[in-house]
């Protein structure tokens, strides 16, 4: 079948507007901090230091949205990421959880680290504070264990974490335990 002229435009129209919506609100919406807070600690006043300053600003509502955060394209790529990463884990919402999901949170948080999976590698080039230390590892690892118990500190079973890629969208059904924590 072939497309006649006017029909053409009508469609490039229609495309050139939902791809301008789209974009025109990823980059209005992006810098948005809900009010929520966590008023008790996440692990210990040690282990939250930690994860304060390499976890909260895409795992919390209290991230520091960084200059070039207002710059596009860069700006949708943070967006993304925080979007996307307090989708995942928000600990902003830390008191609404039962201890065993937290205990379960940290222990992934844990093997994420270990792994060197989090945090990002993007994040790590603008903050490379934020790459943790060996003894920041431990700390955090021995608060968890103290906190939370022993067995969390260990690798969490297989069928909790091992995603092979293409996986990833089924994870919200896979995974009761599976956040889905935006605002
Ligand atoms: C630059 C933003 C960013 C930073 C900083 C960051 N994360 Fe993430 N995190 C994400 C995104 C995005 C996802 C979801 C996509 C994914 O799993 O890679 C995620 C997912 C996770 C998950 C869930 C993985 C899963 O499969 O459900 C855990 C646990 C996690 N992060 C822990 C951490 C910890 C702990 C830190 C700090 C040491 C941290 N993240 C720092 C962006 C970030």
């Amino acid at each position: 079948m072939k497309i006649s002229g006017w029909k053409k435009w009508a469609l490039a129209a229609l495309g050139l507007f939902v791809l301008g919506t789209g974009v025109a609100t990823l980059v209005a919406a992006p810098k948005h901090n809900p009010d929520l807070r966590n008023q008790n600690p996440i692990v210990s006043e040690a282990g939250d230091k930690i994860l304060r300053k390499a976890c909260f600003d895409c795992h919390s509502s209290e991230t520091h949205w960084p200059w070039y955060s207002n710059v596009p394209p860069v700006s949708l790529l943070v967006a993304l990421h925080v979007k996307e990463g307090r989708e995942h884990l928000n600990f902003s919402k830390w008191d609404t959880r039962p201890q065993e999901k937290k205990a379960k949170r940290l222990q992934k948080a844990l093997h994420e680290i270990r792994e060197g999976e989090m945090p990002e590698g993007t994040y790590l080039i603008m903050h490379p504070e934020a790459r943790l230390t060996k003894e920041e590892v431990d700390t955090l690892t021995q608060e968890v264990a103290r906190v939370y118990g022993e067995e969390y500190t260990k690798p969490p079973k297989k069928k909790d974490h091992d995603h092979k890629e293409g996986e990833e969208h089924e994870k919200g059904e896979k995974h009761e335990e599976e956040e889905h924590d935006e605002e």
